[in-house]
Protein backbone atom coordinates (compact mmCIF):
# COMPACT_ATOMS: atom_id res chain seq x y z
CA UNK A 1 0.00 0.00 0.00
CA UNK A 2 1.18 3.52 -1.10
CA UNK A 3 2.30 5.92 1.74
CA UNK A 4 0.72 9.53 1.61
CA UNK A 5 3.37 12.12 1.32
CA UNK A 6 2.49 15.75 1.71
CA UNK A 7 3.97 17.76 -0.71
CA UNK A 8 4.57 21.60 -1.42
CA UNK A 9 5.45 22.52 -4.41
CA UNK A 10 6.91 26.58 -3.25
CA UNK A 11 7.95 28.88 -5.36
CA UNK A 12 10.85 30.11 -8.06
CA UNK A 13 12.70 26.69 -8.76
CA UNK A 14 9.96 25.01 -6.69
CA UNK A 15 7.65 23.75 -9.87
CA UNK A 16 10.69 22.60 -11.60
CA UNK A 17 12.26 20.69 -8.69
CA UNK A 18 9.33 18.77 -7.50
CA UNK A 19 8.19 17.97 -10.73
CA UNK A 20 11.66 16.15 -11.65
CA UNK A 21 11.38 14.13 -7.69
CA UNK A 22 7.89 13.16 -8.96
CA UNK A 23 9.17 11.80 -12.24
CA UNK A 24 11.99 9.89 -11.17
CA UNK A 25 9.50 8.76 -8.28
CA UNK A 26 6.96 7.15 -10.50
CA UNK A 27 9.97 5.67 -12.69
CA UNK A 28 11.52 3.97 -9.82
CA UNK A 29 7.92 2.71 -8.40
CA UNK A 30 8.03 4.07 -4.99
CA UNK A 31 5.24 3.45 -2.99
CA UNK A 32 4.67 6.91 -2.08
CA UNK A 33 1.29 9.10 -3.27
CA UNK A 34 1.87 12.64 -3.16
CA UNK A 35 -0.96 14.73 -1.06
CA UNK A 36 0.01 18.45 -2.71
CA UNK A 37 -0.68 21.52 -0.91
CA UNK A 38 1.10 24.86 -1.00
CA UNK A 39 1.78 27.69 1.28
CA UNK A 40 3.56 31.06 1.21
CA UNK A 41 2.66 34.11 -1.31
CA UNK A 42 1.03 31.55 -3.82
CA UNK A 43 -1.46 30.24 -0.93
CA UNK A 44 -1.88 34.38 0.60
CA UNK A 45 -3.29 35.27 -2.63
CA UNK A 46 -5.44 32.06 -3.55
CA UNK A 47 -6.90 31.36 0.29
CA UNK A 48 -5.85 33.96 2.13
CA UNK A 49 -3.55 32.04 4.77
CA UNK A 50 0.48 31.63 4.60
CA UNK A 51 0.16 28.30 5.92
CA UNK A 52 -3.54 26.85 5.07
CA UNK A 53 -5.40 24.93 7.22
CA UNK A 54 -5.52 22.44 4.61
CA UNK A 55 -2.09 22.21 5.07
CA UNK A 56 -1.63 21.95 8.42
CA UNK A 57 -3.99 19.13 8.34
CA UNK A 58 -2.18 17.49 6.02
CA UNK A 59 0.99 17.75 7.48
CA UNK A 60 -0.46 16.35 10.83
CA UNK A 61 -2.12 13.30 9.06
CA UNK A 62 0.42 12.40 7.11
CA UNK A 63 3.43 13.42 9.13
CA UNK A 64 5.35 13.40 6.44
CA UNK A 65 6.06 16.34 3.59
CA UNK A 66 8.70 17.12 1.27
CA UNK A 67 8.88 20.81 0.42
CA UNK A 68 10.44 23.00 -2.63
CA UNK A 69 11.75 26.42 -0.96
CA UNK A 70 9.54 29.22 -0.36
CA UNK A 71 9.94 32.83 -0.66
CA UNK A 72 10.69 35.32 1.89
CA UNK A 73 10.82 39.33 1.82
CA UNK A 74 13.93 40.75 2.91
CA UNK A 75 13.26 43.43 5.37
CA UNK A 76 9.78 43.63 5.22
CA UNK A 77 6.73 41.82 4.78
CA UNK A 78 5.60 38.59 6.45
CA UNK A 79 7.67 36.37 8.52
CA UNK A 80 9.29 33.60 7.49
CA UNK A 81 6.65 30.59 6.18
CA UNK A 82 9.49 27.77 6.10
CA UNK A 83 10.63 29.22 9.89
CA UNK A 84 6.66 29.01 10.84
CA UNK A 85 6.40 25.79 9.92
CA UNK A 86 9.52 24.78 11.47
CA UNK A 87 8.17 26.18 14.85
CA UNK A 88 4.74 24.91 14.07
CA UNK A 89 5.34 21.44 13.95
CA UNK A 90 8.35 21.51 16.77
CA UNK A 91 11.06 20.75 13.72
CA UNK A 92 13.24 21.19 16.41
CA UNK A 93 16.79 19.47 14.06
CA UNK A 94 17.78 20.52 11.15
CA UNK A 95 19.84 17.96 9.59
CA UNK A 96 21.77 18.80 6.64
CA UNK A 97 24.24 16.27 5.17
CA UNK A 98 27.79 17.63 3.33
CA UNK A 99 29.15 14.92 1.59
CA UNK A 100 31.87 15.32 -1.37
CA UNK A 101 30.48 13.09 -4.80
CA UNK A 102 32.36 11.71 -7.58
CA UNK A 103 32.44 13.59 -10.67
CA UNK A 104 31.46 17.11 -9.06
CA UNK A 105 34.43 18.92 -9.21
CA UNK A 106 34.26 20.90 -5.80
CA UNK A 107 38.05 22.14 -3.09
CA UNK A 108 38.09 19.23 -1.44
CA UNK A 109 37.68 15.75 -2.29
CA UNK A 110 36.76 13.78 0.88
CA UNK A 111 34.66 16.17 2.74
CA UNK A 112 31.92 13.88 4.89
CA UNK A 113 29.91 15.71 7.42
CA UNK A 114 26.22 16.62 8.73
CA UNK A 115 25.14 19.52 10.29
CA UNK A 116 22.73 19.57 13.27
CA UNK A 117 20.91 23.09 13.25
CA UNK A 118 18.98 24.00 15.97
CA UNK A 119 15.72 25.15 14.33
CA UNK A 120 13.13 26.66 16.51
CA UNK A 121 14.86 28.91 18.57
CA UNK A 122 17.95 31.48 18.93
CA UNK A 123 17.99 34.32 16.39
CA UNK A 124 14.60 32.86 14.58
CA UNK A 125 12.29 32.78 17.71
CA UNK A 126 10.46 35.71 16.41
CA UNK A 127 11.40 38.20 19.10
CA UNK A 128 11.68 41.26 16.94
CA UNK A 129 11.74 45.14 18.47
CA UNK A 130 11.51 48.27 16.34
CA UNK A 131 11.88 51.50 18.02
CA UNK A 132 10.54 54.08 14.75
CA UNK A 133 11.34 56.82 16.78
CA UNK A 134 14.77 55.89 17.95
CA UNK A 135 15.39 54.04 15.36
CA UNK A 136 16.81 51.14 17.29
CA UNK A 137 16.05 47.25 16.42
CA UNK A 138 16.50 44.58 19.31
CA UNK A 139 16.73 40.86 18.07
CA UNK A 140 16.35 39.03 20.30
CA UNK A 141 17.96 35.18 20.49
CA UNK A 142 16.08 32.91 22.78
CA UNK A 143 18.16 29.94 23.82
CA UNK A 144 16.41 27.46 26.29
CA UNK A 145 17.76 24.49 27.86
CA UNK A 146 15.23 22.81 26.90
CA UNK A 147 16.00 23.56 23.16
CA UNK A 148 20.28 22.82 23.94
CA UNK A 149 19.69 19.52 25.32
CA UNK A 150 17.72 17.84 22.60
CA UNK A 151 19.35 19.26 19.19
CA UNK A 152 22.80 18.11 21.71
CA UNK A 153 21.38 14.66 22.10
CA UNK A 154 19.68 14.00 18.64
CA UNK A 155 23.35 15.45 17.37
CA UNK A 156 24.78 12.47 19.43
CA UNK A 157 21.99 9.30 18.80
CA UNK A 158 22.82 10.31 15.33
CA UNK A 159 26.53 9.88 15.56
CA UNK A 160 25.90 6.66 17.33
CA UNK A 161 23.91 5.28 15.06
CA UNK A 162 25.97 6.19 11.73
CA UNK A 163 29.15 5.18 13.79
CA UNK A 164 30.89 8.77 13.58
CA UNK A 165 33.65 9.32 15.73
CA UNK A 166 33.68 13.01 16.64
CA UNK A 167 30.72 15.46 17.43
CA UNK A 168 32.16 19.23 17.30
CA UNK A 169 29.61 22.03 19.14
CA UNK A 170 30.12 25.65 17.76
CA UNK A 171 29.26 27.97 19.88
CA UNK A 172 29.94 31.85 20.54
CA UNK A 173 29.86 31.13 24.10
CA UNK A 174 33.22 34.07 24.22
CA UNK A 175 30.47 36.94 23.71
CA UNK A 176 27.14 35.53 23.69
CA UNK A 177 28.08 33.83 27.38
CA UNK A 178 24.64 33.18 28.54
CA UNK A 179 23.53 30.99 25.48
CA UNK A 180 26.42 30.09 24.64
CA UNK A 181 26.63 28.55 28.48
CA UNK A 182 23.78 26.51 27.77
CA UNK A 183 24.92 24.79 24.81
CA UNK A 184 28.52 24.01 26.16
CA UNK A 185 26.49 22.92 29.28
CA UNK A 186 24.35 20.88 27.08
CA UNK A 187 27.78 19.11 25.17
CA UNK A 188 29.18 18.40 28.46
CA UNK A 189 25.94 16.29 29.78
CA UNK A 190 25.20 14.57 27.00
CA UNK A 191 28.93 13.80 25.77
CA UNK A 192 29.27 12.21 29.17
CA UNK A 193 26.54 9.45 28.29
CA UNK A 194 28.93 8.61 24.65
CA UNK A 195 32.14 7.65 25.98
CA UNK A 196 33.01 6.03 22.28
CA UNK A 197 32.64 9.62 20.48
CA UNK A 198 34.87 12.35 20.67
CA UNK A 199 32.93 15.74 21.81
CA UNK A 200 35.44 19.09 20.89
CA UNK A 201 33.83 22.86 21.28
CA UNK A 202 34.83 25.50 18.90
CA UNK A 203 33.97 29.03 18.42
CA UNK A 204 32.27 29.69 15.40
CA UNK A 205 34.62 32.52 13.84
CA UNK A 206 37.22 30.00 14.04
CA UNK A 207 35.27 27.14 12.83
CA UNK A 208 34.87 29.37 9.41
CA UNK A 209 38.28 29.43 9.11
CA UNK A 210 39.01 25.28 9.92
CA UNK A 211 35.96 24.48 7.44
CA UNK A 212 37.81 26.13 4.41
CA UNK A 213 41.41 25.03 5.23
CA UNK A 214 40.14 21.28 6.71
CA UNK A 215 36.89 20.20 6.36
CA UNK A 216 37.78 17.02 6.78
CA UNK A 217 38.49 17.08 10.11
CA UNK A 218 34.26 17.20 11.16
CA UNK A 219 32.28 14.42 11.43
CA UNK A 220 28.71 15.90 13.19
CA UNK A 221 28.72 19.32 13.89
CA UNK A 222 25.73 20.78 16.45
CA UNK A 223 25.24 24.44 16.85
CA UNK A 224 22.66 27.18 17.05
CA UNK A 225 20.23 28.38 14.60
CA UNK A 226 21.81 30.87 12.95
CA UNK A 227 25.45 29.81 12.89
CA UNK A 228 23.64 26.74 11.67
CA UNK A 229 22.33 28.37 8.84
CA UNK A 230 25.43 30.31 7.69
CA UNK A 231 27.60 27.30 8.37
CA UNK A 232 25.47 24.90 6.11
CA UNK A 233 25.57 26.87 3.34
CA UNK A 234 29.74 27.58 4.19
CA UNK A 235 29.74 23.63 3.51
CA UNK A 236 27.47 23.08 0.39
CA UNK A 237 30.37 25.68 -0.91
CA UNK A 238 32.59 22.96 -0.21
CA UNK A 239 30.97 20.25 -1.75
CA UNK A 240 29.90 21.63 -4.86
CA UNK A 241 26.99 24.53 -4.11
CA UNK A 242 23.31 24.57 -3.29
CA UNK A 243 22.06 22.64 -5.98
CA UNK A 244 23.15 19.59 -4.57
CA UNK A 245 22.95 19.95 -0.91
CA UNK A 246 20.11 17.75 0.88
CA UNK A 247 18.09 18.49 4.42
CA UNK A 248 15.76 17.53 6.58
CA UNK A 249 13.30 19.25 9.48
CA UNK A 250 12.95 16.24 12.30
CA UNK A 251 10.32 16.69 15.00
CA UNK A 252 9.18 13.39 17.34
CA UNK A 253 5.99 13.54 15.56
CA UNK A 254 6.46 15.48 12.19
CA UNK A 255 9.02 15.45 9.71
CA UNK A 256 9.70 17.55 6.24
CA UNK A 257 12.46 17.73 4.02
CA UNK A 258 13.45 20.24 2.10
CA UNK A 259 16.76 21.59 0.17
CA UNK A 260 19.38 23.55 1.60
CA UNK A 261 18.53 26.12 -1.22
CA UNK A 262 15.80 28.46 -1.75
CA UNK A 263 13.79 29.99 -4.45
CA UNK A 264 16.35 30.82 -6.96
CA UNK A 265 15.14 33.60 -8.54
CA UNK A 266 17.74 33.96 -10.85
CA UNK A 267 17.36 31.21 -12.64
CA UNK A 268 13.84 30.28 -11.89
CA UNK A 269 11.41 28.99 -14.64
CA UNK A 270 14.31 28.78 -17.21
CA UNK A 271 14.87 25.03 -17.13
CA UNK A 272 18.57 25.55 -15.32
CA UNK A 273 17.50 24.17 -11.35
CA UNK A 274 19.94 21.31 -9.95
CA UNK A 275 17.31 19.03 -8.82
CA UNK A 276 20.40 16.53 -6.68
CA UNK A 277 19.42 18.63 -3.62
CA UNK A 278 15.76 18.17 -3.33
CA UNK A 279 16.08 14.57 -4.49
CA UNK A 280 18.45 14.05 -2.32
CA UNK A 281 16.34 15.50 0.37
CA UNK A 282 13.43 13.15 -0.96
CA UNK A 283 16.23 10.25 -0.20
CA UNK A 284 16.62 11.39 3.26
CA UNK A 285 12.80 11.01 3.43
CA UNK A 286 12.90 7.06 1.81
CA UNK A 287 15.34 6.13 4.40
CA UNK A 288 13.33 8.07 7.30
CA UNK A 289 9.66 6.12 5.64
CA UNK A 290 12.24 2.61 5.65
CA UNK A 291 11.92 2.79 2.19
CA UNK A 292 16.05 1.70 2.07
CA UNK A 293 16.06 -0.29 -1.19
CA UNK A 294 14.15 2.66 -3.20
CA UNK A 295 16.25 5.32 -1.70
CA UNK A 296 19.66 3.21 -2.53
CA UNK A 297 18.53 2.53 -6.22
CA UNK A 298 17.71 6.20 -6.74
CA UNK A 299 20.86 7.44 -5.04
CA UNK A 300 22.66 5.30 -7.24
CA UNK A 301 20.88 6.58 -10.76
CA UNK A 302 22.13 10.15 -9.57
CA UNK A 303 25.50 9.58 -8.66
CA UNK A 304 25.90 7.55 -12.19
CA UNK A 305 24.51 10.40 -13.56
CA UNK A 306 26.82 13.17 -11.96
CA UNK A 307 30.07 11.04 -12.91
CA UNK A 308 29.34 12.67 -16.25
CA UNK A 309 30.06 16.59 -16.43
CA UNK A 310 27.27 16.76 -19.83
CA UNK A 311 24.54 15.32 -18.25
CA UNK A 312 24.60 17.70 -14.88
CA UNK A 313 23.03 20.81 -14.74
CA UNK A 314 24.67 24.78 -15.43
CA UNK A 315 26.21 24.97 -11.66
CA UNK A 316 28.05 21.88 -11.73
CA UNK A 317 29.22 23.21 -15.20
CA UNK A 318 27.18 21.07 -17.01
CA UNK A 319 24.88 21.76 -19.99
CA UNK A 320 21.66 19.63 -19.10
CA UNK A 321 18.33 21.16 -18.91
CA UNK A 322 16.35 20.49 -15.17
CA UNK A 323 14.29 18.01 -17.45
CA UNK A 324 17.15 16.68 -19.29
CA UNK A 325 18.86 15.82 -16.02
CA UNK A 326 16.31 14.25 -15.12
CA UNK A 327 15.72 11.91 -18.04
CA UNK A 328 19.21 10.69 -17.55
CA UNK A 329 18.52 9.38 -13.90
CA UNK A 330 15.60 7.53 -15.04
CA UNK A 331 17.57 6.03 -17.46
CA UNK A 332 20.14 5.25 -15.05
CA UNK A 333 17.53 3.58 -12.92
CA UNK A 334 16.43 1.18 -15.60
CA UNK A 335 20.20 -0.14 -16.87
P1 LIG B 1 19.06 30.74 -3.06
O1 LIG B 1 19.50 29.51 -2.36
O2 LIG B 1 17.70 30.73 -3.61
O3 LIG B 1 20.09 31.06 -4.25
C1 LIG B 1 21.47 31.32 -4.04
C2 LIG B 1 22.24 31.02 -5.32
O4 LIG B 1 22.31 29.60 -5.51
C3 LIG B 1 21.58 31.58 -6.58
O5 LIG B 1 22.58 32.00 -7.46
C4 LIG B 1 20.83 30.39 -7.15
O6 LIG B 1 20.64 30.44 -8.55
C5 LIG B 1 21.73 29.24 -6.75
N1 LIG B 1 20.94 28.00 -6.55
C6 LIG B 1 20.16 27.71 -5.49
N2 LIG B 1 19.57 26.54 -5.66
C7 LIG B 1 19.97 26.06 -6.86
C8 LIG B 1 19.68 24.87 -7.60
N3 LIG B 1 18.85 23.92 -7.13
N4 LIG B 1 20.25 24.72 -8.82
C9 LIG B 1 21.10 25.65 -9.30
N5 LIG B 1 21.42 26.79 -8.65
C10 LIG B 1 20.85 26.99 -7.44
O7 LIG B 1 19.25 31.93 -2.02
P2 LIG B 1 18.72 33.45 -2.05
O8 LIG B 1 18.84 34.01 -3.41
O9 LIG B 1 19.44 34.06 -0.93
O10 LIG B 1 17.19 33.38 -1.63
C11 LIG B 1 16.11 33.45 -2.54
C12 LIG B 1 14.80 33.26 -1.79
O11 LIG B 1 14.73 31.94 -1.24
C13 LIG B 1 14.60 34.23 -0.62
O12 LIG B 1 13.23 34.62 -0.60
C14 LIG B 1 14.89 33.38 0.60
O13 LIG B 1 14.23 33.82 1.76
C15 LIG B 1 14.36 32.03 0.14
N6 LIG B 1 14.95 30.87 0.85
C16 LIG B 1 14.09 29.86 1.14
C17 LIG B 1 14.57 28.73 1.75
C18 LIG B 1 13.61 27.63 2.05
O14 LIG B 1 12.50 27.61 1.50
N7 LIG B 1 13.98 26.69 2.88
C19 LIG B 1 15.99 28.59 2.12
C20 LIG B 1 16.81 29.71 1.71
C21 LIG B 1 16.29 30.83 1.11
Amino acid sequence: MATTVTLIEGDGIGPEITTSVKRIFEAAGVPVQWEEENAGQTTLESVGELIPATLVESIKKNKVALKGPLTTPVGKGFKSVNVQLRQLFDLYQNVRPCVTTEGISSRFKDVNMVIFRENTEGLYAGLEIFDERLQIADSISRVTWEGSYRIVKAAFDYAQRRGCKKVTLVHKANILKNAGRLMLKAGETVAKDYPGITYENVIVDNMCMQLVLKPQQFDVVVTTNLFGDILSDLCAGLVGGLGVVAGANIGDEVAIFEAVHGTAPDIAGQGKANPTALLRSAIMMLYHLDMVDHAKRISHAIDETLKIKEQCTGDLGGSASTQQFTDYVIQKLQN
